[in-house]
């Protein structure tokens, strides 16, 4: 059941050298693609089916495409940038950190083929400025590349010249949104950018600019090798290839599993050696925080785009928490929130008040002062903030709450019953202090 190719070699001991890499025959992809038109690099990756790894599954080929080819209207050449999105701060996702650890080559390989079919002579790795032991890991990858010749000018006698730089971010989950990571990257403070235009017409510098995950582009090398029709013969009709499932939480043994896209949670748990003794699953998240919640009705729903979407959710970064019953969902929903509105970075109303509201009628909740009008206040604050935010932060921090209430307003109102957390007697003295005095979302609310 399991397909490894990213993580095939994540066992070997040098896995994250330029010679372990080349061992398994690293870097033979990059030196087939550039042979050929970066034109037929983008329709053998269209071909293939690879929709980004990044969270909305937006088909990679096709975003290469829209990168415009021909001269400006006044003759001259913009230059094309690559960006890859190393930022992974999405709550539960552990895939890329991993990924960057075991086997940046991959990445590397990858970048170098991306960054020649959309006709970039210049790459940047934006990796989250916490993990300075990642940083440091590709960093010494691109330094390998370049004194092998794989990286800078002439590489491997082609003509083709790029510079591949690897940047710290400062660690914000927004600089993960790509126009707000482009602005962090040109030294601004992180906020999302509006659109159009878009990167590919006015992206970094304002130049023509293609922002992929980087789980995405370390998987182009497989696919200029393996083919498309390999590439196809795993994962569904519409949701393409293998991919990395990050499984944490209450399970035997976390990690990631890299499997065709369209395996279950029924399978991964096996995988995963299943639940911790005793115990049953609650509920988890199909891909981190920002996708609603499922529950143990939805196990062997298939883990693939459109699968996820039909049972009302989103496959998102395909990182699976699992919670038993020994959770109490309120807590965990407000531990999510209380990170939404820390990370909100401020720039539109109705997620920067909003999600500050939400702690506040959250934190009443698990103390079990609330009042059962106050679901329908959660519920008509995450309403206005669904939608009418200016990114998706806002869309997402809504998932929770509503899917939540959705399959446990049960458990909502026993705080209510039980005075506090019903799981945990401490916690409604923990956070009655926090949480005291009547709650009004009016004006005059400090900002
Ligand atoms: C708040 C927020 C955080 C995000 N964080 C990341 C991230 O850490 N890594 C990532 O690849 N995409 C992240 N995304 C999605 C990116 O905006 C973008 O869709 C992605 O990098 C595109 O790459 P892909 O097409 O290869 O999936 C985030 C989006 C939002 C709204
Ligand atoms: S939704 Fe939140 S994070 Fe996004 S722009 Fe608005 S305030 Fe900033």
């Amino acid at each position: 059941m399991l397909t490894p190719v990213l993580s095939a070699n994540w066992g070997d001991a040098d896995s994250f050298t330029m010679s372990g890499y080349e061992r398994r025959g690293g870097y033979a992809a990059a030196r087939t693609a550039l042979q050929l038109q970066p034109d037929a690099l983008i329709s053998l990756v269209k071909d293939s089916g690879l929709r980004g790894r990044g969270g909305a599954g937006f088909p990679t080929g096709l975003k290469w495409s829209f990168i415009p080819q021909g001269p400006e209207k006044d003759g001259t050449h913009k230059p094309h940038y690559l960006v890859i999105n190393a930022d992974e701060s999405e709550p539960g996702t552990c895939k890329d950190i991993p990924l960057m650890m075991a086997n940046p080559h991959v990445l590397v390989e990858g970048v170098i083929i991306a960054a020649f079919a959309i006709r970039a002579s210049h790459a940047f790795i934006y990796i989250r400025g916490e993990v300075l032991h990642v940083i440091r890991r590709m960093q010494k990858a691109v330094q390998d590349a370049y004194a092998k010749g794989y990286a800078g000018k002439n590489i491997f006698g082609s003509g083709y010249d790029l510079e591949i730089v690897v940047h710290a971010g400062a660690g914000a989950y927004i600089c993960g949104e790509e126009t707000a990571l482009l602005d962090s990257l040109e030294g601004r403070r992180g906020q999302p950018r509006l659109r159009p235009p878009f990167p590919a017409v006015a992206g970094l510098y304002g130049c023509p600019t293609v922002i992929n995950n980087v789980e995405s582009i370390a998987s182009v090398p497989s696919i200029v090798l393996g083919g498309t029709t390999w590439f196809g013969s795993m994962g569904t009709e519409k949701s393409k290839g293998f991919t990395l499932y990050s499984l944490s939480g209450h399970v035997k043994n976390p990690g990631q599993f890299e499997a065709p896209l369209g395996v279950t949670l029924r399978q991964l748990l096996d995988l995963s050696g299943g639940l911790r003794e005793g115990r049953t699953l609650k509920f988890w998240t199909p891909g981190g925080s920002s996708t609603p919640l499922l529950t143990d009705a939805h196990l062997d729903v298939p883990l693939d785009y459109e699968g996820v979407a039909g049972a009302g959710s989103m496959l998102g970064t395909k990182a699976l928490q699992i919670f038993d019953d020994t959770t109490c969902v309120v807590r965990a929903v407000l531990r999510w929130t209380e990170f939404y509105a820390h990370e909100s970075c401020g720039k539109c109303t109705p997620c920067r008040e909003g999600t500050y509201w939400l702690v506040r009628l959250l934190k009443r909740w698990e103390a079990g002062q609330g009042s059962p009008e106050e679901i329908d206040q959660l519920l008509d604050i995450s309403d206005n903030i669904l939608g009418r935010s200016f990114c998706a932060l806002g869309d997402g921090a809504t998932s929770p709450i509503t899917s939540s209430i959705e399959y446990f307003r049960d458990e909502y109102l026993a705080h209510l019953t039980h005075g506090g957390c019903p799981f945990d007697p401490v916690a409604s003295t923990l956070f009655a202090s926090a949480a005291s005095g009547p709650i009004s979302t009016g004006a005059g609310a400090p900002a």
